[in-house]
């Protein structure tokens, strides 16, 4: 018998603020900014569904600091160009209910989208599909406090707390793996010297927005390519971080450099990083929440009942059902996750971000969209938002 006692209570941070649930929307780059950094109504709506929907928590993917190292051009970009006041409503009307809102703090670093930045990671890279500059030293010295201006311009405007994205193959992943990172400097080599800049982002997060408010961690267990970032590698890493300020740490894994396996474009079945959130608690005493592959509230209930999770991260499933955590509480189910046959590589992650927008304008999403037109309409939105993006943040 699945009771609600387990998912439905309350966890209180090490900094003081306590989610009301055990259930986050998991981060996901929404691609309904406006094309100049800043929220769209549709956006706005969004965030206020999966806030009534019941999540204790509400993560928006890769909001970026630098508009030159941006993800895609749909993201939100927090800075001296932002709409404080539009950024206002969205933290207002997404952290409805009882629900919080976090931003989840990106740099894509060598993944830059090429239209709208310059893809720099940190060592320089030239493969058929992918061509990277190497980050200068001093380009790395900057980065703490710029991690810190934006996780304080999130708090400024009204964000419950900031997450720093280390997964997935963005830039802190990408220092922390010796296949990206060959530098012979202080931020290269040894796994201490892979996770200096990760350490120096915390340290100096903390630092700016203080010690009452929420600053969560995105790891990858594992980015699953052949000479990466291994199990053995992100454990120690969060045996490091267990004397940080951490709130929390969102375990997830797989990345999104071309030819490699992400999360959210796996069919495989979940959770996928359980046995090494298993392992990370004997690490840490930092609150876990583990992403990847969770569909059923049975499986969300016995991670928290076999102590491998302490909060249970959710995306596809949130976007099949935005009220989640008041169907599962009423003894529903969300619809189950629609089977595509041979899908090419980030289709399944472009039909999910077209369901995104289906939300956000209260259109129920349509489990019969067609994955090759969702791929087409996706990238048609990107091109379309790319003259916007660059005419905004042109270089003076
Ligand atoms: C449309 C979409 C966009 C995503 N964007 C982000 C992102 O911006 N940042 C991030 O950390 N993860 C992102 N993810 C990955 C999810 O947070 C999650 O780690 C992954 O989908 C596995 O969880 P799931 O099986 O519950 O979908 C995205 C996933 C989807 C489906």
């Amino acid at each position: 018998m699945i009771t609600n006692a387990q998912l439905f209570s309350p966890l209180t941070l090490p900094c003081g603020v306590t989610l009301k649930n055990r259930l986050a929307k998991s981060a996901m780059s929404d691609s309904l900014g406006d094309g100049c950094g800043n929220p769209t109504s549709k956006q706005i709506r969004l965030y206020e569904r999966w806030a009534e929907g019941g999540a204790a928590l509400s993560i928006i993917g890769e909001v970026q600091g630098d508009p030159y190292a941006a993800e895609k051009p749909g993201n939100l970009v927090l800075g001296l160009q932002s709409d404080d006041s539009l950024l206002r409503e969205l933290t207002q009307r997404g952290a409805q209910n009882g629900g919080l809102l976090f931003a989840q703090l990106g740099h894509a670093g060598a993944m830059t989208h090429p239209p709208i930045g310059t893809p720099k990671g940190p060592s320089a890279l030239s493969l058929p599909s992918l061509t990277c500059a190497a980050l200068t030293a001093g380009e790395i010295q900057h980065l703490p406090a710029q991690f810190a201006r934006t996780a304080l311009h999130a708090k400024t405007v009204g964000f419950g707390g900031v997450q720093i994205h280390a997964a997935h193959g963005f830039l802190l992943s990408q220092f922390l793996s010796p296949l990206f990172n060959k530098r012979t400097d202080g931020y290269g080599g040894s796994l201490a010297n892979r996770a200096r800049l990760l350490l120096e982002v915390i340290a100096t997060v903390c630092d700016a927005v203080g010690p009452a408010f929420p600053v969560i961690l995105k790891l990858n267990a594992t980015d699953q390519l052949d000479g990466g970032f291994t199990e053995t590698d992100a454990l120690a890493v969060i045996a490091m971080l267990d004397t940080s300020s951490l709130d929390l740490i969102d375990i997830s894994g797989g990345t999104y450099f071309p030819g490699a396996k992400s999360a959210s474009d796996s069919t495989g079945n979940g959770p996928y990083f359980a046995a090494f959130a298993k392992a990370a608690r004997a690490q840490t005493t930092i609150p876990l929440m583990l992403t990847g592959g969770i569909k059923t509230k049975e499986q969300a209930v016995a991670l928290l009942e076999t102590g491998t999770a302490d909060m249970i991260g959710l995306a596809r499933a949130f976007i099949l059902d935005p009220s989640l955590p008041t169907t599962w509480h009423d003894g529903g189910a969300p619809p189950p996750f629609p089977r595509f046959s041979n899908p090419p590589e980030g289709g399944i992650t472009a039909w999910y971000t077209q369901q995104i927008a289906r939300i956000g304008q209260d259109t129920p999403i349509d489990l019969h969209a067609d994955l090759n037109e969702a791929i087409r309409a996706y990238n048609a939105r990107d091109d379309a938002r790319t003259a916007l993006w660059n005419a905004h943040f042109s270089k003076p």
